[in-house]
């Protein structure tokens, strides 16, 4: 007999046998997430809760559902849990880090080298008829080879971002909260630099953050100013990090040359918008991880933890291992 109750809010691209021995499970069949309510109604009645992004995991949720003993997250960022709820209802959080770097920082290339070469207008103009003959001037972007790179998050994928940008003999800049070691320097040959040094500095900017309270709206028309008019903007972190409203008027005004981003806020992006309209944005649907290997290693992290926390285990990867301190180190933690 199943022990534990869980309810996995997408299908996922891998079988559940281990998580079946153990669970009865309920996987929302929709294309589209559980509406808020949905959810609402079934946390009351979980053991364990597998998520993406798009589920809100907050206060309310975290509250109701009395029964859980664990959050996984198919996802290495978790902007969308309360984790201070979560920690204070002593739940831990698994999320799916490492797997889906490499994948992530191959397309924050892909988008660089398709915005500098723009190979999507290119594409419309082959499919549009307008090839009339080799143009001495046609599509001209940049040079990659040689350029200055700013890496906003020396992370694990901002550094995978940079060992790719050595092949390139790429000038690395990097803004991040704390100075990496030196080694980690040396090996990327990377420079910390301030923020706005990268800003002024970069002929390409790839943001590689998370989402928080510091690095919401972290782009608005304040820092568009202070880039190169030559420079082009990449975002495969989370939509919210850019003011798209900004990045609309920076675009048309080419106050920056072009961007391509991968996450915008809200997601989907509404089709009206008009940063559609314009010819020197590139924009995806939040693939930056979807390659077959990294989904199916995600979803396999995912389901460990998942295991793990039914389990009354320790997650293999929990974004929240303070949950794990037993009380007396909990009230210490709370008065230093
Ligand atoms: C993540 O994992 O946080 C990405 O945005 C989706 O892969």
């Amino acid at each position: 007999m199943p022990k534990f109750n869980v309810l996995v809010t997408r299908r996922l691209p891998i079988a559940f046998d281990q998580l079946n021995q153990i669970a009865s499970v309920e996987i929302w069949p929709e294309r589209q997430p559980p509406p808020y309510k949905v959810l609402l109604e079934k946390i009351k009645a979980i053991d364990g809760l597998l998520c993406l992004l798009t589920d809100q995991i907050d206060r309310q949720l975290l509250e109701t559902g009395t029964s859980l003993k664990v959050i996984s997250q198919m996802a290495v960022g978790y902007d969308n849990v309360d984790i201070q709820t979560a920690n204070a209802r002593h739940l831990p959080v698994g999320h799916t880090p490492d797997v889906l770097t490499n994948a992530t920082a191959d397309f924050a290339w892909t988008l660089l080298m398709a915005a500098a070469r723009r190979v999507v207008e290119a594409d419309r103009f082959v499919r549009g008829g307008q090839w009339q003959t080799w143009e001495p001037d046609l599509l001209l972007g940049p040079d990659i080879t040689g350029a200055t790179l700013g890496i906003v998050g020396l992370g694990r994928i901002g550094q995978a971002v940079a060992r790719r940008a050595k092949g390139f003999e790429m000038r690395i800049l990097y803004a991040n909260k704390h100075q990496c070691d030196p080694e980690v320097e040396q090996s990327l040959n990377a420079e910390f630099v301030t923020f706005d040094r990268l800003l002024q500095e970069s002929d390409f900017v790839t943001i590689h953050t998370p989402l928080t309270e510091d690095t919401y709206h972290l782009f608005s028309e304040q820092q568009f100013e202070q880039m190169k008019r030559s420079a082009i903007l990449i975002n495969t972190a989370r939509g919210p990090i850019v003011d798209l409203d900004a990045l609309y008027q920076a675009l048309k005004s080419h106050q920056i040359a072009a961007a391509a981003i991968d996450v915008t806020d809200p997601e989907p992006i509404p089709t009206q918008s008009l940063l559609l309209t314009l010819d020197n944005l590139i924009i995806t649907p939040h693939i930056a991880s979807a390659s077959r290997q990294a989904r199916e290693k995600m979803a396999r992290m995912a389901i460990a933890n998942l295991i793990a926390g039914l389990q009354g285990k320790r997650l293999p990867h929990c974004v929240n291992p303070e949950v794990y301190l037993i009380s007396s180190e909990r009230e210490d933690c709370s008065m230093s």
